[in-house]
């Protein structure tokens, strides 16, 4: 009876009867001895985050500026607006979630790579929202500060499972940092095709294959936290979905890329010129530790476990979606990084323990270099028009 409520409240169809079945799910509590750390796993930590550093600095050389270490180039910046549902059950009712309420928001569409590339080598894509006005103890190194970063990708599930197969990949990608363009290109349109010509160009390892993506809209994905969080007394991943129909109609959507080194970017501005963009922010629980495993962030937790259940709702209106000013303050004043945020929404298990250092490090590079101040805004009113 108690998951039918959450299923009404959250508008879930209920006449599916693949949801039916579970109707006491046991939703795993949060502990601290639910993170298991690897005895190895902090000088894995230490060296992802000097070999991370490291890309930006080659990177920076080439460009005379320095970029994030990873998902450098952007495509979308926006102001938005969280809308927090109102009465919300128990389990949902955590952390930023707690009551219903509105917050402001500021996104960033980005693509993987370090370095700023044509938009025809087409590569996975992340989205970092970043909610101000948010009140409540925060994480340690967040503390006075009143924002929580929600930072996703278009994937359910992370590539690499731990720290040590992300290491693994990420020396390939230091080796490959300064191939030319169009070896990048090749690799990534044979990602997109064949396995076979991959291995015909003689690259090493799935790092590279991970520059293949379909050329498609980036507006018409669905985003993931792939790792999981602390739910205030429970444990979930999280996910933002396209809601208006504007949006679903450009799932799978091919754009042009061939038209310009921006095509991503251009398709983004050109919507908000006059479209509204509506996304549900959606929540799915952990309901067993060993399917939907908190240390391993390559399992996908399964859905007819635990469906994702919509706690939010996410409204960007029409506006100038790359404004000059805009990209100055977003790309180079702020950083989204999952360890911004409430102690209630602690990054959870290795990969995300692994994330702390390396994006500390990343941004100290950059804003070092750049001649630029971190800083977190208190109010949306930072985020110029
Ligand atoms: C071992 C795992 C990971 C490491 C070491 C890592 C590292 C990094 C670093 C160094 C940055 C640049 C930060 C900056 O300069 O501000 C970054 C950005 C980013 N990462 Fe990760 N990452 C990891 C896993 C993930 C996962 C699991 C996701 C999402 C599900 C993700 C999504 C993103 C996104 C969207 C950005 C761009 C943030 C922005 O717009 O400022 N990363 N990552």
């Amino acid at each position: 009876m108690f998951f039918l409520k959450i299923l009404q409240i959250t508008g879930f169809p209920l006449t599916n009867s693949k949801w039916l079945h579970m109707s006491d799910p046991r939703y795993c509590h949060y502990s601290e001895t639910i993170e298991v750390p690897k005895p190895e796993e902090e000088q894995q930590f230490a060296e992802i985050a000097s070999r991370m550093k490291n890309i930006s600095s080659l990177m920076s050389d080439r460009a005379r500026h320095a970029a994030r270490s990873v998902h450098a180039k952007s495509h979308g910046l926006l102001r938005a607006e969280l809308t927090v549902l109102d009465g919300l059950p128990e389990p949902l009712a955590q952390g930023i979630f707690q009551h219903g309420g509105i917050y402001p928001a500021i996104m960033r569409f980005s693509t993987v790579p370090g370095d700023i590339l044509p938009d025809s080598i087409s590569t996975p894509r992340g989205l970092g929202i970043k909610v101000i006005g948010v009140e409540g103890p925060m994480l340690k190194d967040h503390q006075g500060e009143v924002t929580q970063d929600l930072v996703m990708v278009n994937g359910k599930a992370f590539p690499s499972p731990d720290s040590a197969a992300f290491l693994e990949g990420i020396r390939t990608l230091e080796k490959h940092v300064n191939d030319s363009e169009a070896f990048k290109q090749i690799v990534s349109t044979a990602a997109r095709t064949a396995e076979t010509v991959l291995e015909a160009v003689g690259t090493e390892s799935a790092a590279l294959k991970g520059f293949g993506h379909p050329q498609t809209n980036i507006l018409g994905e669905t985003f993931f936290t792939a790792a999981p969080l602390r739910y205030g007394n429970y444990m979930a991943k999280l996910c933002l979905e396209p809601a208006s129909q504007n949006l679903k109609d450009l799932k799978d959507k091919t754009i042009d890329t061939g038209s310009g080194h921006s095509a991503l970017r251009d398709a983004v501005v050109e919507f908000f010129k006059t479209g509204e963009a509506v996304w549900d922010l959606k929540v799915q629980l952990c309901v067993d530790p060993e399917t939907m495993p908190i240390e391993d962030a390559s399992v996908p937790w399964p859905e007819e476990l635990s469906p994702y259940l919509t706690v939010g709702r996410l409204v960007a209106p029409p506006q100038d979606a790359y404004s000059a000013a805009r990209r100055l303050y977003v790309d180079e004043i702020l950083s989204f990084n999952p360890w911004h945020g409430l102690e209630a929404h602690r990054p959870l298990g290795n990969i995300m323990r692994a994330r702390k250092q390396a994006y500390a490090a990343s941004s100290q590079f950059r804003h070092e270099t750049n001649g630029r101040q971190i800083s977190e805004p208190r109010s949306i009113e930072e985020l110029p028009a």
